[in-house]
């Protein structure tokens, strides 16, 4: 079987039985940089945002802080430099299965590989009323600031 068709097979496996991928082979983070070897757009706009820097911005002791790392960076207890801050997995999911380009290509099987949607949901964790700010967490108005690009933007060498 081909890797494609094997892939196919597993997602129609995986599908019947109902079962989320990540409890059958665990999801992996692989990094901004990595997303952004195609999502070039993007990346550019992350990486001069807050949340790419939401790690670096704290003092040494904080960086350590178990509680502030719980918000302030991906993967709390990894010290991966690739993996530092609020990236792109900590709202897409974990990207090891789907980033891929022929997984990414299709829309659904991304979405069976672990690509999440973005709602709500997705920013709750870290931006609850125990952060510092005074203002309430309103997704509609903050959303806005991480749409990246228009819906024309397309990913690096799709015609
Ligand atoms: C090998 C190239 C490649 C890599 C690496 C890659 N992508 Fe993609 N991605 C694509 C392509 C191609 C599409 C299809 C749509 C398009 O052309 O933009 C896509 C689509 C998407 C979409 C839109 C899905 C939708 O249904 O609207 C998201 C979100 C996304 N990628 C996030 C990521 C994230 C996060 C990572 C890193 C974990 C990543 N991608 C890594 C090529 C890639
Ligand atoms: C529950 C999640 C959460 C935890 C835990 C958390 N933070 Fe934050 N922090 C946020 C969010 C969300 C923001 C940005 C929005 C806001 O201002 O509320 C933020 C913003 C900040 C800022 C302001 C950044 C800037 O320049 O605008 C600092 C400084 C900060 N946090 C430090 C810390 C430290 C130090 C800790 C650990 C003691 C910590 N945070 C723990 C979620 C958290
Ligand atoms: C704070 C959350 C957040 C982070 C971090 C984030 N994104 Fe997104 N992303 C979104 C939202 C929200 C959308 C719009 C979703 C929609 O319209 O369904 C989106 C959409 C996308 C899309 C679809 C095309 C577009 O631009 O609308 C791609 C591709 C994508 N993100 C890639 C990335 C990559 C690559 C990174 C890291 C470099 C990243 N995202 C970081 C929230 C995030
Ligand atoms: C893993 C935790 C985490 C997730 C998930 C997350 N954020 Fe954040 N966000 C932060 C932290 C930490 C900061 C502060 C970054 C800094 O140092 O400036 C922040 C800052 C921001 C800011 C700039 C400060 C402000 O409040 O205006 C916006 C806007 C924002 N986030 C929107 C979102 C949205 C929308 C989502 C969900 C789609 C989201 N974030 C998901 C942790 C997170």
């Amino acid at each position: 079987m081909s890797h494609r068709t094997r892939a196919l097979w597993l997602a129609f496996a995986l599908a019947a039985a109902s079962a989320p991928v990540a409890t059958v082979v665990a999801q992996e983070h692989v990094g901004a940089e990595a997303c952004g070897s195609c999502h070039e757009a993007q990346y550019k706009k992350w990486q001069a945002s807050g949340h790419s820097m939401s790690l670096a911005r704290l003092t040494k002791s904080q960086r350590r802080d178990r509680v502030c790392r719980s918000c302030h960076t991906m993967v709390a207890n990894q010290d991966e430099p690739k993996l530092q801050g609020v990236q792109c997995e900590s709202c897409h999911g974990a990207g090891s299965h789907y980033s891929p380009r022929w997984v990414m290509q299709d829309p659904v099987l991304s979405k069976l590989y672990g690509l999440e949607p973005v709602t709500d949901a997705t920013c709750k964790p870290c931006h609850t009323g125990d952060g510092p700010s005074l203002k309430a967490f309103v997704y509609k108005e903050k959303v806005v600031h991480v749409c990246h690009v228009e819906k024309t933007e397309t990913a690096k060498g799709t015609e």
